[in-house]
């Protein structure tokens, strides 16, 4: 039993097959048709597919207007990209607190993070679950700060009856390997402003907006740049292979959801293990079935010996040396010593999954 699962879905082979023979390599027809799927299904507003999770943050920021001088909001319960882009940025990470219920970045440890030199926050849904998003962007607008959400792990994700990608100024997916949908890596960013939007397509390959910069008579496009692109596109065989791969999101979606609910109701009474919180008003995409458990590395031992793998996934990220903490977030302390993950995946079988009840149930 694996952990994680990479899902290449049949149609795959073909799709991908087709767009090596047609030669068209490079972003075109394909990455259009991917960007239609992602709105149409999965209900991401403009999205514009880029080549990876890490270069759709770092371009929200870019679009945002992050630079030298400001500071960024982030939790430290993530990956260690979602710091990385803020040093990109030239900017300065400040980590702010999470719900310990949840893992997630929560309104008042953002508020309280605050300075006049907050440019922007990037709240991250983790494991699937998304963030206290209306309360987030009502503290945001007050303060003038750019929410870019973090939903690496939560395509499909709702919150009070929205799609994630449909709720902030810009939200940023994965499409690694080990993603809902995968491209092998690749990623989006969505916008609910029209202006980003332009500017994320134009940014996303060196600067030059192809529409507005003919081809001269000796070859080349004419384009005076007047600040930085970059070379951040998803090419077509990547988004054929994303295409194929959103077709079944729902039906795999709602498998992860089943297996969410049947060990809800198989751990709900076990001493030394907390369930996550399940806000009612939004449904996680479950790219994690999180739990807090007391001597977490008996815990794993004792899984492992029953042949069911379990991961902390990621643990904070502030104790990096390039981030210089770890700092004072007592929450984010607590979670990070207690947090653990069981798959959750849609190759799991019934059978996988009743071993994995079995083996917590047996106790550790
Ligand atoms: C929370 C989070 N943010 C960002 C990323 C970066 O995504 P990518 O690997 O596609 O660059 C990841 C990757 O796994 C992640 O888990």
């Amino acid at each position: 039993m694996d952990f994680f699962n990479t899902h290449v879905a049949s149609e795959a082979f073909e799709a991908v097959r087709a767009t090596l023979e047609s030669t068209r390599l490079s972003e075109g027809v394909r990455v259009k048709a991917f960007e239609a799927a992602l709105a149409e299904q999965a209900g991401l507003v403009r999205p514009a597919a880029v080549n990876s999770g890490t270069t759709a943050l770092h371009l929200a920021l870019v679009v945002a207007g992050v630079g030298p001088g400001d500071e960024v909001i982030l939790p430290a319960q993530t990956f260690i990209a979602t710091g990385l882009v803020v040093l990109m940025c030239g900017a300065k990470p400040v980590f702010a607190d999470i719900d310990p219920t949840t893992g997630n970045l929560s309104p008042a440890g953002f508020a309280a993070a605050i300075t006049a030199r907050t440019k922007a926050v990037l709240p991250v849904h983790w494991g699937g679950l998304p963030c206290d998003m209306d309360e987030i962007n009502a503290i945001a607008a007050q303060h003038g700060i750019a929410v870019c959400e973090d939903a690496a792990h939560a395509i499909g994700a709702t919150y009070r009856g929205r799609s994630v990608g449909s709720l902030s100024r810009f939200t940023a997916f994965s499409f690694q390997a080990i993603k809902h949908v995968t491209t092998g890596d690749g990623g989006a960013i969505a916008c609910t402003d029209q202006r980003d939007a332009q500017e994320v397509f134009r940014r996303r390959w060196f600067g030059i907006d192809r529409a507005s910069s003919p081809m001269s008579e000796l070859g080349e496009r004419e384009y005076d740049l007047a600040d930085v692109g970059y070379k951040y596109h998803l090419n077509d065989y990547c988004a054929a292979l994303g295409l194929a791969n959103l077709g079944d999101l729902p039906q795999r979606l709602a498998r992860r959801r089943a297996i969410a609910s049947e060990f809800d109701s198989a751990f709900a009474d076990i001493p030394g293990l907390r369930l996550h919180a399940r806000p009612h008003d939004r449904v996680s995409a479950y790219w994690l079935y999180g739990m807090r458990v007391e001597r977490r590395l008996d815990f794993v031992r004792a899984l492992r010996d029953r042949g069911v793998p379990s991961s902390v996934c990621h643990l904070r990220i502030d104790a990096n040396a390039v981030f210089g903490g770890p700092f004072d977030l007592p929450h984010t302390a607590e979670f990070d010593a207690t947090q653990i993950n069981l798959p959750v995946h849609e190759a799991l079988t019934a059978a996988d999954t009743q071993r994995i009840v079995d083996a917590v149930r047996a106790g550790w």
